[in-house]
């Protein structure tokens, strides 16, 4: 019996996985070299500084905790300026209906995010008063796929977790559902997502019919 949905925030509510890229990319320019997409997978749902620790590993290249933590600010610098620019018009097709659907249902809906930014962007898509308990990486200690960002989420809402289903677009996501023994929904690619439950090609695929379903199995 489905009690909860619990939302990832960036690059399934709203396009930030483009925004994380290209700041992290600038920053590895620096540094003479440039992140591929399949690397960026590997980005996904990974906290701000365990991000930087595998881009520096990638570019072999070796700095102290001061300097670490100078391209974290920087990096969240370039980051929020994109995200200043952020309206209601950038919720990713079908989300809106999705959460208003889920009310009208009376399923308990929580946002379970790695991102440090999470209040400010739910704010700027005016969409943060539909959450009933937001977990982000404020609060959470270990990053995806570690599943305390989504036990936590469940716990506050309390719901057990074999009621939650999980909305990811990253690997790590969805390999943290499964390890909170969560119903995990992939949005993007099968070869990417192939450990999800379900995989939709994109948020627009969620629609009443799919939720229907996943409620009534
Ligand atoms: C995750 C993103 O949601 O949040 C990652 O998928 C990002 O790409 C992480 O690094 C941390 O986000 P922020 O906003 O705290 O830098
Ligand atoms: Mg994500």
């Amino acid at each position: 019996m489905i009690k909860a949905f619990i939302f990832d925030l960036d690059g399934v509510i709203v396009d930030t996985a483009k925004y994380h890229f290209i700041a992290w990319n600038e920053l590895a320019k620096q540094f003479g070299f440039e992140i591929t997409v399949h690397q960026n997978e590997q980005l996904k749902g990974v906290s701000r500084v365990k991000s930087l620790d595998l881009i520096l590993e990638w570019g072999n290249i070796h700095l102290d905790q001061a300097q670490k933590d100078l391209l974290l600010v920087q990096k969240n610098k370039t980051y929020l300026e994109f995200i200043n620019t952020l309206s209601k018009s950038d919720i990713l097709p079908g989300i809106v209906d999705v959460l208003n659907y889920l009310k009208s249902k009376k399923i308990a809906i929580a946002l379970g995010s790695a991102s440090k930014n999470a209040v400010p962007i739910l704010e700027k898509l005016e969409i943060d008063a539909l959450f009933d308990a937001i977990i982000d990486g404020n609060v959470v200690e270990k990053a995806k796929p570690n599943p305390e960002v989504f036990l936590k989420a469940a716990d506050k809402l309390g719901v057990m977790p074999e009621y939650c289903v999980v909305i990811e677009d990253a690997k790590a996501g969805v390999e943290a559902a499964n390890s909170a023994e969560m119903m995990s929904i992939g949005i993007g690619s099968k070869a990417v997502l192939n450990d999800a439950n379900y995989v939709l090609e994109d948020t627009a695929k969620l629609s009443k019919n799919f939720i229907d379903t996943l409620l009534k199995n």
